[in-house]
């Protein structure tokens, strides 16, 4: 059974047709990333344009790639949260003409349980298991014990993780998309030349919650407080040493998380699951599996929408035409008072 998925949530542009949730006919990713650099961060304006031009060629082009056409397509997967609004709305009105056209199926679609989905598409993973979640709108760590059905632990309360990766990108200069410049930067700096604080939540309901608006700003505006006073000041210090702060925060929690509900087996997704350093540090952890999708399926695409879209469709979960897009959903960000 086939599955053509859409996507369009933030700024990667996306169509995949995906056969019984696991076999990937074609995944179409158009990014829009040139368009935004020069502002540093996605623009939603500019990211609603592009899709609008791009979206029917883009679902051309993954029907043309998987070899087939809308006659053999089951049902159409679209995400519809969360995201940018105008950019869903794209991908959202889009499926639904095709859907109303075609008189095919439409399933809707939540991004952050389709990142969590992505790795099903390449091995069989048995559920529950402790999801993390990293992405530029998100840090998750929840207990994942269905497609459809996870226990939020702990979230951001304040930046994302990817969010943070990108700011500290644009202050310096060191590229755009923040997360990968930083990631590649990383690599020639000495992580331990600055000593950046690490946030500790450690009470009660939020003691799986993260924090990065301390890191950043002290990254930002007060990185030679935090200099080892022998390392060389330099950007790419700055950079592994930021980047090992961030990433060696979520590792604690998420293996707390874990071992706390009984949980050895830790999947993640999100852009930020592509970062080499929070790959490394979890393929040490002896005592867990630690399963991360292929780095193509860690960033916005959409077979995993249409992955996640055939588990839904199986169990009946059709949406009708009174689907709208939804820009947050409360269950995945804490909100304090
Ligand atoms: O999942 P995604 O493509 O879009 C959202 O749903 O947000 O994630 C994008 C985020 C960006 O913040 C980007 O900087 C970050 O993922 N990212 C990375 C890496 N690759 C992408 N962060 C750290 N290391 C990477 N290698
Ligand atoms: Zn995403």
């Amino acid at each position: 059974m086939k599955i053509l998925g859409i996507e369009s949530s933030c700024d990667e542009c996306s169509a995949a047709v995906v056969e019984d949730g696991r076999r990937i006919h074609s995944n179409v990713i158009l990014s829009q990333i040139d368009f935004h650099k020069p502002y540093y961060g996605v623009v939603p304006e500019i990211a609603s344009r592009k899709h609008i031009e791009w979206i029917g060629a883009v679902v051309q082009e993954a029907l043309a790639k998987a070899a087939t056409t809308m006659a053999d397509i089951e049902a159409i997967a679209v995400t519809y949260r969360p995201g940018l609004i105008g950019s869903l709305l794209v991908g959202l009105s889009f499926a639904k003409g095709l859907s109303w056209g075609l008189g095919k199926p439409l399933v809707g679609v939540d991004h952050i349980l389709a990142h969590l989905y992505a790795p099903h598409l390449e091995r069989d993973i048995a559920y529950p298991y402790l999801g993390l979640l990293v992405s530029g709108g998100h840090t998750i760590i929840a207990v994942v014990e269905r497609h459809d059905r996870i226990q939020v632990l702990g979230t951001t309360i304040d930046d994302a993780v990817g969010e943070a990766f990108d700011k500290v990108a644009k202050f310096y200069d060191i590229g755009f998309p923040g997360g990968v410049a930083i990631d590649k930067l990383s690599a020639s700096g000495d992580a331990l030349a600055y000593r950046f604080p690490r946030s500790s939540l450690h009470k009660g309901d939020a003691r799986y919650d993260v924090s990065y608006s301390g890191l950043k700003t002290a990254v930002i505006h007060q990185s030679d407080s935090f200099w080892n006073g022998k390392a060389e000041k330099s950007i790419a210090n700055i950079a592994a040493s930021f980047q090992k702060a961030a990433i060696d925060t979520l590792v604690d929690r998420t293996l707390a998380a874990a071992a706390d509900n009984g949980l050895r087996r830790i999947v993640a997704g999100g852009g930020v699951a592509a970062n080499s350093y929070l790959r490394a540090r979890m393929a040490s952890e002896k005592e867990v599996e630690v399963i991360f999708p292929s780095l193509r399926l860690c960033t916005d695409n959409a077979a995993m929408v249409a992955g996640w879209g055939y588990r839904a469709y199986l169990e009946g979960n059709v949406a009708d035409f009174s689907l709208n897009a939804e820009a947050r959903v409360p269950m995945f960000k804490r909100t304090y008072p």
